[in-house]
Parts: C-alpha cells; sequence; structure tokens
C-alpha cells in the first residue's frame, strides 16, 4: 500500500498513531500545540523535568483518549538538529514503522516536517519515508511452511504522510512514486540474490533476466554454451566446466534510440553458487555463497529501474552466469585457459573465479563501444575484511567516473570508497607460462583482483569497478533491511542515472 500524502488543512479522520519527532533540545513544532494541546502540555511538562529530552530514538506517548488525531500520540526523538542527516531520517522513518508494530496500528499518521530540518527537505523525506517503508519491510518468507505464516498474520499498515504545506504534498508525490519504483528494484534484487542455489542456477536466473525484459520492455538477448565457445569465451567456460548446469552471458539492452547520447555498460558477477571449486572453501558460512551473484541481481534489476525511470540513455546489462562447483570435471589449479580477448590465464586458485567470468565480459562489452562501463560483484573476501559491511570499495581509470559514482552512492547510503590502482600491484598477476595469473598472492587482494579485471577493459573505456563483497549481505539488525540480502547497488545506479550528463 502506497502512503497517503495529506497536509495539515485536509480533512481528516483520527487514525490509530499519530507520530511526530522532536529534536534534542529545541522547542516542540509549532504545529503541536494546535494539532493536540492536551499532549503539547505533557510534551512541556516532560522537557521542563527532563524526562523527555529528544535524544534520538526517545519516546513519549500518550494514549488517555484526549487525542485528536490519534488514538495513541508519539514524540519521537531525533536528536542534535546540527548533526541530523539524511541517514538520521531514514533511521527515524525506520523507527516510526518498529512504533506503528509495537502499537499494533493500522493506520498512522507522521507530520513530516517535525522529522526536518534545512539539510532534509520534506519533498526528499517523502520519497526516503516511502523507500525505508519498503525496505525495511522487506521479507523472505517463502519457503516457511504454511502453519508457519499464519502464527504471524500479515497486515499492512496504511502510512499517512502529513504536510504543513499543500505545495509539497503535491511536489513529494513525484519523489515518492521514484522511490516506489526503486524500492521495487531493490527487493527484486534481494528476492534474486536470497533464492538457494539449488532454486535459482544460472537457467533459473535467465528466466528471471527473461522475464523481467518482457515485464519493463527490455530487449533481452542470452548467449548460451554453444555461442560461448563459439566465441572462444575461455573464462566463463572454464569456471562453469564443473556444473551440471549450463553458463550463459545474458545481456539486457534498454534505450536504443538513445545511442547517440553515449552507451553505458553495467557487468555483474554472477555465480549462483560459489563452492570455490576444487581450491575449495571451508565449509563455514559456505551457505552464504549463494549471494554471489549479487552483482548480477543488482544489474537485471536495475535494468528493470532504468525502464520504469525512462532513463534517456542506452544502458547495456551484461551478466555472466556460472556455478563454480567441484564435480566429475572441473577445473583444475593451474589450469591455463584462453580468454575472450585473447589472453591466457593460469588459474593457481579456482576460488578466484568470478575475475575470469568478468573479464570475458568486460572484453565483451567493447561490442557496444560504450563511454562508461561499471561492474558490480562479489569479488573478493579482503574486501570484507576491509571494510565490513559499511562500504563498497570502488577502484577504477577514471578519477571523474569514479566520484560520480561515489557521489550517487553518497546520497542514497550507499557508501562507496577507493582503493588505488598502482602499476605496482600489477606486477603480483604477471604470470610465468602465461599472461596473468589469476590470484595475486595474499595481500592487497581487492586491489590485485580488480587490477585483473582491468587487463580486459576495453582500450581508453572509462571503468568503475564496484567490489560489494561486504554490504551485498546484511548480518542483521541494519534499519531498513533484515538478515540476508541487500540489494545493494540498484539505489546507487538509480541515482547515477538520473542524474547523468554526457
Ligand atoms: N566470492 C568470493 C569472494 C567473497 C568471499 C565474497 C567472502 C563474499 C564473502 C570470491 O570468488 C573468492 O572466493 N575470492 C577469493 C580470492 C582468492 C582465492 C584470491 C577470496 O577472496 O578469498
Ligand atoms: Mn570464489
Ligand atoms: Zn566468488
Amino acid at each position: 500500500m502506497n502512503p497517503v500524502l495529506s497536509n495539515i488543512s485536509s480533512k481528516r479522520k483520527p487514525v490509530d498513531l499519530f507520530i511526530l519527532g522532536q529534536f534534542q533540545d529545541e522547542k516542540p513544532s509549532l504545529q503541536l500545540a494546535s494539532l493536540e494541546p492536551e499532549f503539547a502540555k505533557t510534551v512541556k511538562t516532560a522537557i521542563s523535568k527532563g524526562r523527555f529530552t529528544g535524544k534520538f530514538g526517545e519516546t513519549l506517548s500518550a494514549y488517555d483518549g484526549s487525542n485528536r488525531e490519534a488514538a495513541e500520540v508519539v514524540l519521537l526523538g531525533l536528536g542534535k538538529k546540527r548533526s541530523y542527516k539524511t541517514l538520521c531520517f531514514r533511521k527515524a522513518a525506520a523507527k516510526t514503522i518498529d512504533l506503528a508494530k509495537a502499537a499494533k496500528a493500522k493506520s498512522v499518521r507522521i507530520l513530516l516536517d517535525s522529522f526536518c530540518t534545512g539539510g532534509v527537505k520534506a519533498v526528499d523525506a517523502a520519497g526516503i519515508f516511502a523507500e525505508t517503508k519498503v525496505l525495511a519491510q522487506y521479507d523472505f518468507s517463502r519457503y516457511k511452511s504454511k502453519a508457519a505464516k499464519s502464527d504471524a498474520p500479515k497486515r499492512e499498515i496504511i502510512f499517512e504522510i502529513m504536510f504543513e504545506k499543500a505545495s509539497a504534498a503535491r511536489q513529494a508525490q513525484k519523489a515518492v512514486e521514484r522511490s516506489l519504483t526503486i524500492a521495487e528494484g531493490v527487493s527484486l534484487a534481494r528476492n534474486f540474490i536470497n533464492e538457494p542455489g539449488n532454486i535459482l542456477n544460472p537457467p533459473r536466473l535467465v528466466k528471471e533476466a527473461r522475464d523481467l525484459a518482457k515485464r519493463k520492455k527490455l530487449s533481452c538477448q542470452v548467449l548460451g554454451e554453444p555461442e560461448l565457445k563459439r566465441l572462444r569465451m575461455g573464462g566463463i567456460l572454464a569456471v562453469n566446466q564443473g556444473s551440471t548446469s549450463p553458463a550463459s552471458l545474458i545481456v539486457l539492452e534498454h534505450g536504443k534510440n538513445y545511442k547517440n547520447r553515449g552507451t553505458v555498460c553495467l557487468v555483474g558477477k554472477g555465480v549462483t553458487f560459489d563452492t570455490g571449486g576444487i581450491s575449495l572453501k571451508p565449509s563455514r558460512d559456505m551457505e552464504k555463497m549463494k549471494y554471489d551473484m549479487s552483482g548480477a541481481a543488482a544489474v537485471i534489476a536495475s535494468m528493470g529501474v532504468i525502464a520504469d525511470l525512462k532513463i534517456p540513455l542506452h544502458v547495456v546489462g551484461i551478466t555472466p552466469t556460472v556455478e563454480n562447483m567441484v564435480a566429475e570435471n572441473p577445473q583444475r589449479p593451474g589450469d591455463i585457459i584462453r580468454m575472450f580477448n585473447g589472453k591466457t590465464v593460469e588459474v593457481l586458485n579456482t576460488d578466484a573465479e568470478g575475475r575470469l567470468i568478468l573479464g570475458d565480459a568486460l572484453a565483451y562489452s567493447e561490442k557496444f563501444k560504450p563511454k562508461a562501463i561499471i561492474d558490480l560483484a562479489t569479488l573478493t573476501g579482503a574486501c570484507v575484511m576491509t571494510f565490513g559491511d559499511k562500504a563498497v570499495a570502488v577502484l577504477g581509470n577514471d578519477e571523474k567516473l569514479i566520484s560520480r559514482v561515489k557521489k550517487a552512492g553518497e546520497s542514497v547510503e550507499e557508501r562507496c570508497w577507493q582503493l588505488p590502482l598502482w602499476p605496482e600491484y600489477g606486477e603480483l598477476i604477471k604470470g610465468h607460462h602465461s599472461d596473468l595469473y589469476n590470484i595475486g598472492g595474499p595481500y592487497g587482494g581487492t586491489i590485485t583482483a580488480a587490477m585483473f579485471l582491468k587487463e580486459f577493459v576495453p582500450e581508453n573505456t572509462p571503468w568503475v569497478h564496484l567490489d560489494i563483497a561486504g554490504t551485498a549481505w546484511s548480518i542483521g539488525g541494519r534499519y531498513d533491511c533484515p538478515k540476508g540480502a541487500t540489494g545493494v547497488g540498484v539505489r546507487l545506479l538509480a541515482e547515477l542515472f538520473t542524474n547523468w550528463r554526457k
């Protein structure tokens, strides 16, 4: 259910719960006294007695029947106004959902302006609120049996966002619609990723991409194994060698009529399960390796969002998809393979498979003569060690593109942090009997992996690599995401393309 937008002078009925924000050590909102005179008195007393200060997350409520807007009114502390940023608003928005659940409210009204400052404007806040409402309530319960489901009946909470100004309420409509489109994309990516490896294998990912293409009117071309062989995509074929499912390269395209404005290629790692191959991973946490297709999920889901937002640009989403298994005929450590661009690689470690499939996909992108290439991949454990789940590692060959990506990430709270691609790191992946090794030794793993990818980027093409190994999975406790896939990348790309200039 989409949030309802209203303003203070709209005619309205009482709801179950009315929530206002309150900054720390500031006077209560001017509207409070006129909307809820009785509660305003309680608030005044509570503040003067130091019972309520407005610290972030603090609440003061009244449900004695003296309210006008709702059966229960809650004042939610927002912390200090000076340090209040968009992220604080996002967290406050998530808190209002928790409050609604705790109060078992079916209908909730929030006075949005009481959550806003000069830095966090009501119109943008409405969009963020709508997005957070969807993402925080995301749930992947399709494999829970019916009995378990009915234990916790799900009721949709109807949220009403009330503005002080009618004009703001009107302007916010567009922002809300845009946010809901993006949140739908993030949820789709999360669904793909949370599906286990026995269900979502490479052929299933192909089917999902085809279905999405049909729904969103994208063009979709899938290169199957015969084509991959004909094109000599040695990286993709070698990694999938141990799998009983065929590998594919999925190509989704949006906005072919905008080619004159330039083409952007998105490339996503689609390893639907990564056992490590013969260089087997330890069993601890191996089940999580179903999320090794998070880059592909982000690219495919973003293509849907890009179509919905009618982005006036030619965007090509390229996702190689494979399964890295141990089986009858897997690749061996030491195998030397030839990649799509002709470079040879000695596979010292079969667990460094992502770069092999991405190398082929990046080289293939040359076909589209892109103005920019952005790849997303759960590429290295080293990235998780460095940044945990707090930052995307960004590396690339074009400072301008890097800073645009970083800026987009910052504004949607998918923060990126840059690592260097100095030529000295390239020495570590130089091959002995081949052009390249697929690993660069124990140190600087995120960088040497990106150095490897760089060898396959078409010449003179701006390129950015996003290592999302840490950020693609939430261990739980995140304000806008339950334990599991986060869908990182979708919001960043939507933001980037919304503000794209040639
Ligand atoms: N998919 C993994 C990277 C990964 C590890 C993502 C942990 C998320 C959590 C990737 O294919 C991999 O195994 N990388 C190896 C490379 C190494 C063998 C050079 C790694 O990072 O350990
Ligand atoms: Mn691996
Ligand atoms: Zn992997």
